[in-house]
């Protein structure tokens, strides 16, 4: 396995439509999950997106940070979703705070979608249905936007609340708790 280079803001290859997969269990598109599975658990990150290792193609990794039970988490596998769609549940979207790996630094509140379904593909090549909420589901739409070449930023409101990491716990976090 392989740490993998992120593309950051500015890079073309995080503003195109990436491809689906067609071969899943072609090794090649195999070794790329295992590389952005060690990417993001190298970097921190809470999911990584195919283009952003300048690989245009429609697979999206999740760590399974997300389980409220960190002792189980560390035992379950990340999420490997290949040609995601989002079908959304209902109107309802909620505000917070997102970052990417792409924008190093940047935080800002993002309005999302509380619940969705996403059919997708394993990494077997499996069919499946996801079902998500409220955080999970946040890291799917910022996710799954940059396989259509969305950034986060592009989906906040407006920009009052673009912050770096260090005035976001100077003054976003500290007094909220
Ligand atoms: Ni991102």
């Amino acid at each position: 396995m392989a740490i993998l280079k992120v593309a950051k803001l500015g890079s073309p290859v995080l503003r195109v439509l990436a491809d689906p997969v067609e071969a899943i269990r072609d090794p090649e598109i195999q070794r790329l999950i295992d590389d952005m599975i060690e990417t993001m658990r190298d970097s921190h990150s809470v999911a990584l997106a195919a283009p952003q290792v300048h690989r245009s193609l429609q697979i999206v990794t999740i760590s399974p940070i997300h389980d409220e039970r960190p002792a189980r988490s560390l035992a379950l596998p990340p999420i490997v979703l290949i040609n995601p769609r989002v079908v959304r549940e209902g109107d309802r979207t909620e505000e917070d705070w997102e970052g990417c790996p792409s924008t190093p630094g940047l935080h800002g509140k993002v309005p999302r979608f509380t619940a969705l379904e996403v059919p997708a593909y394993d990494r077997q090549g499996q069919s499946l249905t996801l079902k998500a909420s409220h955080f999970l589901a946040r890291v799917i739409q910022h996710e799954t936007d940059h396989l259509v070449g969305k950034l986060f930023l592009d989906r906040m409101k407006d920009l009052g609340t673009l912050t770096f990491q260090g005035e976001l716990e100077r003054y976003w976090l500290s007094s909220s708790g």
